[in-house]
């Protein structure tokens, strides 16, 4: 980070997938309004995750990283938070016992709301409109007037995260997340027929739970089975809302996005000279980068040395995205670069974006088997390689959605109709996400040393 960095560098970089505000006058307006709120996340918490993610790229925990595509102002309220949080630990407790390291929970959640989109347009029955862009620029109706961006969405979505921030700090802290009921809400999914498989390692958690509960380890001598720490997480697209929560940070007098913990650059926006680079590589939270199939080796380097030139542990998470059957085309030589600079990063896989297909009966879904499959192959590559595979980053809700095919409980074709709601892509289900959990803790599990008991009898 070069003293030269302002929070206004991005204006005069060329920028791509933002809003054109027809009134200037009201955009203004709400950044000058923005700008003298409180920070929706601090400094020391981000320093916090940095450091929990430089584990994570030494290969001593492990990230887990999901929830919502887009979040919406219409699909909101408390059960919808608690039952993603509820599922995010869930996941993270059966990955916990597999990886035998911890698990950095991370939400898509309190800021997700700017999406990029494939096409500026989009036609139905002959008529074309400007696309849905998320519900912090415009909205989703098909009508000409729901499509203007309209700033005053920022100040909505600011109060939405805060509210949402609020929940999730309440159920981290307040006895919630106490690991003895996460892993009872777990033992309901692996009661299911489909899910027998899954009932051996669960009930492996059951014993080691048992045990330590015997062994006098309760959440009044151990209170961090009582509560997690979990952090935020959004793609920072919406600069005008980034630059207005930008802040100094007390202690290190460096500046910090107050937007969320952790921010990422998607895969349309990480032009090295861009505008989405040139305001992430100046503040000093962990970022994230969507490297997908056109990810040049050339423009991978640049970007390492732009994002990270200290090549700290844990400032940079690659979270790579080909698609099922493309990961051996393009992780190969993505990791080889990184060897090549020496670059400290963690790699995740995001088994979601390569994967979007459109369905017979015409709904954008991803069949479960491909999510699962590109899992598996970044996995083979890692292995193959000697480098960590640190991480999953997963778009899923705790809710009952048939949004992806697929899965023990068969979500099929003809069911996508039946509870589609998101506002954006595809997203797994409750028990999806878990059974996606169990298997990539299979893969963990096979990942670790050799000499550990359970890989040496299994
Ligand atoms: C996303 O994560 O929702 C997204 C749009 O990803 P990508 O930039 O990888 O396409
Ligand atoms: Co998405």
């Amino acid at each position: 980070m070069t003293q030269a960095w302002t929070k206004r560098d991005w204006r005069s970089k060329p920028r791509v997938q933002m809003p054109d505000y027809p009134n200037q006058a009201a955009l203004e307006a709400v950044e000058a309004r923005l700008a003298k709120m409180p920070p929706l996340v601090f400094a020391g918490e981000t320093r916090r995750l940095t450091s929990a993610l430089g584990k994570v790229a030494r290969g001593e925990a492990f990230l887990l990283q999901g929830g919502d595509c887009a979040e919406s102002f219409a699909e909101f309220g408390p059960d919808l938070i608690r039952d993603t949080f509820k599922v995010m630990l869930q996941m993270a407790m059966v990955l916990t016992y597999a990886a035998k390291v911890p698990v950095v929970k991370v939400g898509r959640v309190a800021g997700q709301f700017a999406k990029p989109r494939s096409a500026p347009t989009e036609t139905k029955d002959g008529i074309e409109l400007p696309s849905y862009r998320g519900d912090i620029i415009n909205d989703i109706d098909f009508t000409a007037e729901a499509r203007i961006p309209d700033p005053e969405r920022m100040l909505q979505a600011y109060t939405q995260a805060a509210a949402s921030l609020n929940l999730v700090r309440a159920f981290s802290q307040g006895g919630f997340a106490d690991m003895e009921s996460v892993h009872a809400w777990t033992l309901g999914f692996t009661e299911g027929a489909g899910a027998n498989r899954y009932r051996d390692l669960a009930g492996r958690i059951s014993d080691s739970l048992d045990f330590m509960r015997a062994a006098g380890v309760t959440r009044d001598t151990a209170p961090t089975l009582h509560s997690v720490d979990f952090y935020t997480s959004h793609e920072a697209l919406l600069l005008e809302y980034e630059e207005a929560l930008c802040r100094i940070d007390s202690t290190s007098g460096l500046p910090v996005a107050g937007s969320g913990h952790m921010i990422w650059i998607g895969d349309r926006t990480r032009q090295p000279d861009g505008a989405h680079v040139a305001f992430a590589r100046g503040v000093q939270n962990p970022i994230g980068l969507k490297c997908g199939p056109s990810m040049e080796v050339d423009d991978l380097k640049r970007l390492l040395a732009s994002l990270n030139p200290e090549n700290e542990a844990g400032r940079l998470t690659l979270i790579a995205r080909f698609g099922a059957g493309s990961v051996g085309d393009h992780l190969p030589r993505l990791i080889k670069a990184v060897e090549e600079e020496g670059a400290q990063v963690v790699w995740s896989c995001d088994p979601m974006h390569g994967n979007t297909i459109k369905s017979a009966s015409g709904f954008k879904t991803r069949p479960f088997d491909s999510v699962l499959r590109e899992v598996r192959e970044f996995f083979e590559v890692h292995r193959a390689e000697g480098t960590h595979a640190g991480g999953v980053h997963f778009e899923m809700t705790g809710q009952d959605v048939t949004e992806c095919t697929g899965g023990v409980r068969a979500v099929t074709d003809d069911d996508l109709s039946s509870r589609y709601h998101t506002a954006c892509d595809p997203r797994l289900n409750a028990s999806q996400s878990l059974e996606l959990a169990f298997l990539v803790a299979e893969e963990l599990a096979a990942a670790r040393p050799a000499t550990q008991p359970e890989q040496a009898a299994s």
